[in-house]
This record gives structure tokens, C-alpha cells and sequence, in this order.
């Protein structure tokens, strides 16, 4: 069914209103007042110094830094048509994120919740967010990652093979290489033919659908994203029925799901997944570690070619592992595990371009304002962590905005790099990061020597930060 305009127009004025009403029941001006800040003009509030800072090469931190000289480390505004209280430092980190299991949850927007279905593990909280996270993040510890791990460093090299003499988007590449390995590593997929083209094409429509506007009609993006979510989860259905009746058996993350975890009919065991949690939560994994693992490398390619004291001593290292090969060659399991200053170099990669800006939660409970500022935030109210102004405190790390991976030699403050979060919600996925961007920085720092096309340090206004040039390069074996 398709509808005019004028239908399409009425539509989104009645959602706006009905947003509107729930909006002012939950968080009002008047509920927060007292507290600094400033909610701006009538419904757009702050948005639009918000929308242009958020777009600039330094991100939201210039929003942020504005206001918090202005307010302090707390301060409420009206972004986006939310009220909201941004919080930074290490003491707001330490009440959002490794406060009791139950007091926040992640505020996702409404398209967001949809795509992902209900049982994701991004849409649990307390004991059953626990028990979710136990079951299907087994597989992404370092001993469960071993055995993909000739996988990815087979990708790499074979990724790398292709980009001598030709113009490289390089975000595209760490786009295609980080979905050929989770694909690769949830399913068994081939990195070519068939299926994997329909699993990129439909992974893509729901990825921009994300942050769609919330029409679920046929021509929208959102409504394109639910058909290629419903496409992704009967692909899912038929391979998890074929492992199932044994036609097909692999030793990959979603055939120890089943094995392990996945409800038989009439089962009542809560320590077990039905098939809705299981495809909620694949397609949970996908979404949460694709752009992120994919922007991290991208940033780190671009930084190396940057700051060429860093990039000489890495090779350093890579040439180092290389020539203590007696004989073998070919990266080993305990090579990569061995990179410390590699480790530090992505770290830093993340820690200057903190590729996702803010944690937005909303409260589940009344919780005290932290820095002794007398208020509290109540239930319902959404609270947005701003980690890049704590990654970029001078008191925390001095020259904060410099290439520096030296940052990481000594231990750190507690809560003061939050690049993969921490407590209850800290990123499972990390160990698959570093080990993705090690084998593949390996590679290429050992074969290649590679220079930009274009100087333009423009940024995509997504919540994952990415080049909006997706930084093509020209690549030269060495
Ligand atoms: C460089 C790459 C990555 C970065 C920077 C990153 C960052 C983060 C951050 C900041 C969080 C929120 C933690 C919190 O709320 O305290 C998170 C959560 C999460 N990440 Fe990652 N991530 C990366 C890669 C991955 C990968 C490869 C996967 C899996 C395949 C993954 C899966 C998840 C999941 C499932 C959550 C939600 C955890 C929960 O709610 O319990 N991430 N990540």
C-alpha cells in the first residue's frame, strides 16, 4: 500500500504530537529546573549547535566543552527532541556504568529497538541481561577466538593482495574484511559467492536503517530495514534447521549455540536461548561490532600515515616478530597475542577518536547526581555519558588531542579510558577487535607503504564515527 503526501504528512505530525506528550509526562523543563544548563529554543532545543558541532572534525566535544566551562561536568540541555543531563569525569562513569546491574539501560532509538527485537541483548537489564551476555558471548573470549584466527589472517593477506596500483577506499575495505570474518565466524560463510553477497547487502540496508526516521511505510528507510532484518532471519532459520536435523554441521559460534543453549519445543530452561533470542543476538553481535571494529581500523590506518615516528616504531615491532620466525611464514596464534606496542596503538587510536561519543542510558531508578551537586536524576530521565571530554581531560592524560601511544605505558586512572566501556555492559567483543585490527596492521605494515588521495579531515555525523571520504589511499608493496 503506498500513501500520498498529505497521508505521509499527517502521519508524522501525529507522532510527533503523541512523542511530544510522552516526552513532557516523563522529563519536563520544569522537573529539571534548578539544574545548570539550558534546554534552548521550544521543542528544537539545542539540536541545531548540537547537529553542527556533532558533524565537525572534533566532534561533540566542542558542545561539550562549551557548556561544561559554562556549567561544570553536569549540565541538562533538549538535543534531538530529548531532555537530557550530560555527565563527564570519572565519577559520573563510575555511577552510570559500574553502578548496581538494573539502574540504567541503553537508550536506543525507537528504530533501533525495532530492528534488533526485543530479546537482544542491548534491550535487557539486570539478571537477565546477565544471564543473555553469559550465553552468547562465551565464543568471543580469547580461547574461543583461536580457532577463526587462520581465517583472519588468510583474509588479511588475501585483502591486502588486492590494493597495490588502484584507488583504495579504505573504509570500505575494513568494512567488507570485519563482515567477511563475523559472518565467517557466526555461520560458516564463505567469504565469496552468493550467500555472502545477500548476507552484505541485506547487513547494509538494516545498518542505515538504524537511524532512520520511525515510519514504518513502504519507500522508507526504516521499512526497508525491517524487510532486510526479516530476509536476514530466514536465512538464519533455514541454516540453523539444516544444522539442526544434522544435514549440516560446522564448528562455528551458531552450531555451539545450538548445541549448547537453544530451547528443544516445550522446554523450560532459562539458561537456555529460543530461536527469537538467537537471531536477535546474532544480529546483536553484527550490528554492535561491525561499524565500530571497522572505524577503529580505518582511524588507525590514517593516524599511522600521520605520525610517522609512530608508524616506524610499529614496524619496528612487526619486523621484529617477522625475522624471529625460524623458518615458518606465516603469523602465528602466539605472535599476535605478543604485539604490546600494537596494542597500544590501537587503544590510542580509539582513545583520540573515541569512536563512539557518548553512552546514552536511560534511569531505572532515582539515582544522586554525582560532584556533590545536591540533585537527582530521576526514573525515566535520559542521561548521555560524554567519554570524549574524559578522554580528552588534560589532568587524565596531559596533551590529550597528541598521537600518543606512550599514554598506555604505565597503568591508567581507573575509569579514565572507556574506549570499550566498562562494568556489566563492557564491550564482549574486544578481544575480536584487537585481533581483527592486529593481524591486519601485520600485514600491511610489513608489505606496504601507502599515502592519502585527498587532505579532508570531515567526519560522518554518525554515532560511529567514520571519515566522510572513507580515506582512499594508493598502496605500494615495499
Ligand atoms: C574497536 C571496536 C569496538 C569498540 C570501540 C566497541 C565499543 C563498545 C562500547 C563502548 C560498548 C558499550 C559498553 C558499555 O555500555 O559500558 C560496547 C558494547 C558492546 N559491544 Fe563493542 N566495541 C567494539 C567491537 C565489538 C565487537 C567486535 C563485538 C562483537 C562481535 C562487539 C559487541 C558488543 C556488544 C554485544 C555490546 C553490548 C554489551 C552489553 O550490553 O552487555 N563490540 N562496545
Amino acid at each position: 500500500m503506498e500513501l500520498s503526501g498529505l497521508q505521509i504528512l499527517a502521519l508524522i505530525s501525529v507522532f510527533l504530537v503523541s512523542a511530544l506528550v510522552l516526552h513532557y509526562s516523563w522529563a519536563s523543563p520544569k522537573a529539571m529546573e534548578g539544574l545548570p544548563g539550558s534546554m534552548g529554543w521550544p521543542i528544537v532545543g539545542e539540536s541545531f549547535s548540537f547537529l553542527s558541532d556533532f558533524s565537525s572534525p572534533s566532534g561533540i566535544y566542542s558542545f561539550m566543552n562549551k557548556r561544561q566551562q559554562r556549567y561544570g561536568k553536569v549540565f541538562k540541555t533538549s538535543v534531538l527532541g530529548r531532555f537530557t543531563i550530560f555527565m563527564t569525569g570519572r565519577e559520573a562513569s563510575k555511577i552510570l556504568l559500574t553502578g548496581k546491574d538494573g539502574m540504567v539501560s541503553l537508550n536506543l532509538f525507537y528504530t533501533g529497538k525495532q530492528v534488533l527485537g526485543p530479546t537482544s541483548l542491548l534491550q535487557t537489564t539486570g539478571d537477565a541481561h546477565k544471564r543473555l551476555r553469559r550465553l552468547i558471548t562465551e565464543p568471543l573470549s580469547i580461547e574461543g577466538l583461536k580457532k577463526y584466527f587462520q581465517f583472519i589472517n588468510t583474509l588479511a593477506v588475501e585483502t591486502l593482495d588486492q590494493w597495490p596500483g588502484r584507488r583504495v577506499l579504505v573504509l570500505e575495505e575494513a568494512s567488507t574484511f570485519t563482515l567477511k570474518v563475523i559472518g565467517n565466524m557466526i555461520m560458516s560463510l564463505e567469504p565469496t559467492g552468493e550467500e555472502q553477497e545477500k548476507f552484505r547487502a541485506n547487513f547494509k540496508v538494516i545498518s542505515s536503517s538504524f537511524a532512520s526516521l520511525p515510519f514504518k511505510i513502504p519507500g522508507t528507510a526504516f521499512h526497508r530495514g525491517i524487510k532486510a532484518r526479516d530476509r536476514m532471519y530466514s536465512m538464519l532459520d533455514s541454516i540453523i534447521s539444516r544444522r539442526r536435523n544434522g544435514k549440516d554441521y560446522q564448528l562455528d559460534f551458531l552450531q555451539s549455540l545450538i548445541k549448547k543453549h537453544s530451547k528443544a519445543e516445550g522446554e523450560d530452561d532459562e539458561d537456555k536461548l529460543t530461536d527469537s533470542q538467537l537471531k536477535d543476538n546474532i544480529l546483536t553481535l553484527l550490528v554492535a561490532g561491525h561499524d565500530t571494529t571497522t572505524a577503529a581500523l580505518t582511524w588507525l590506518i590514517k593516524f599511522l600515515e600521520e605520525n610517522p615516528a609512530v608508524l616506524e616504531h610499529l614496524k619496528e615491532e612487526h619486523k621484529g616478530i617477522q625475522e624471529s620466525r625460524k623458518g615458518g611464514s606465516n603469523l602465528t596464534w602466539s605472535e599476535v597475542n605478543n604485539m604490546p606496542y600494537t596494542s597500544k596503538v590501537s587503544s590510542m587510536s580509539i582513545n583520540v577518536y573515541h569512536i563512539l561519543l557518548a553512552e546514552s542510558s536511560s534511569v531505572l531508578v532515582t539515582l544522586a547526581l554525582p560532584y556533590n551537586s545536591g540533585y537527582n536524576i530521576k526514573k525515566g530521565w535520559s542521561v548521555n555519558l560524554d567519554v570524549v571530554s574524559i578522554h580528552h581531560d588534560p589532568e587524565v592524560f596531559p596533551d590529550p588531542t597528541k598521537f600518543d601511544p606512550s599514554r598506555f605505558d604505565a597503568p591508567l586512572k581507573p575509569l579514565s579510558f572507556l574506549g570499550f566501556g566498562t562494568g556489566q555492559r563492557m564491550c564482549p567483543g574486544i578481544n575480536l577487535a584487537k585481533l581483527e585490527i592486529s593481524v591486519f596492521i601485520h600485514h600491511l605494515v610489513c608489505r606496504y607503504k601507502w599515502r592519502p588521495l585527498e587532505k579532508d579531515d570531515s567526519v560522518q555525523p554518525t554515532l560511529v564515527r567514520m571519515p566522510k571520504n572513507k580515506y582512499p589511499i594508493v598502496v605500494e608493496p615495499l
